[in-house]
């Protein structure tokens, strides 16, 4: 199986990503890295990987579905199977989804459905919630509203600015992805409305803490 990974940041996400099918834990390679912002941290990630690394910057299309062509494009000439988004800012278009569909996976730094959209650790902290978290979901045209296939749940401690906080959401969405990447490549996801059905295998979760 091979895996497209889209980004617009520092690629944390995608080097959890990268790694665990570099050990063999996630049978699948990542095949590409696309971003639409130049400078992503992302794209060195995957340089360093020697993993294929493309800028594709949104602002160089007219339309947000020219944009979403130009991604699927790129995905299928690297033979993509399916696609993460690891931080990737951008909505997708029907466009891209009817291309994919039951084949994108995102990360969300929030125990969805709340806290949607940008910056989620910063208004889990504003709001004052004792609990966060992060959501691994399939992506579909709303803002991280498709059937949420996997959390990770950790505390919010008295002491926490946003940034303590995001940091302990990001350990476990290393975690979260590539146990969920697996489950998809292996065929275990099972979509039924909002609901996924996962074939679950020794030590997974659908819930890490
Ligand atoms: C992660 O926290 C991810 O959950 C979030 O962006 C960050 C990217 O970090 N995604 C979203 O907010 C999507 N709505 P990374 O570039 O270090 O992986």
């Amino acid at each position: 199986m091979k895996v497209g990974i889209l980004l617009s940041g520092g690629g944390t996400n995608a080097q959890a990503l990268i790694d665990a099918c570099a050990s063999g834990d996630v049978p699948a390679d990542i095949a590409v890295v696309i971003s639409n912002r130049r400078k992503a941290g992302g794209l060195d990630r995957a340089r360093a990987a020697g993993i294929p690394a493309v800028h594709i910057g949104h602002r160089q299309f007219d339309t947000r579905e020219q944009f979403d062509q130009a991604l699927t494009d790129c995905l299928r000439e690297h033979s993509v199977d399916w696609v993460a988004c690891a931080g990737f800012m951008r909505l997708l278009t029907p466009v891209f989804l009817d291309a994919w569909t039951g084949r994108v996976l995102n990360i969300h730094p929030a125990l969805l459905p709340a806290f949607p959209g940008v910056d989620g650790q910063a208004q889990a902290h504003a709001y004052g919630v004792r609990i966060a978290g992060c959501t691994v979901h399939f992506v579909d045209a709303g803002t991280d509203t498709g059937a949420i296939i996997a959390q990770g749940a950790v505390p919010v401690l008295p002491t926490d600015d946003r940034d303590a906080l995001q940091e302990r959401i990001l350990a476990v969405e290393h975690r979260l992805y590539p146990m969920v990447l697996k489950m998809a490549v292996e065929g275990r996801l099972r979509q039924d409305g909002r609901h996924v059905q996962v074939d679950l295998r020794d030590r997974e979760a659908l819930l890490l803490m």
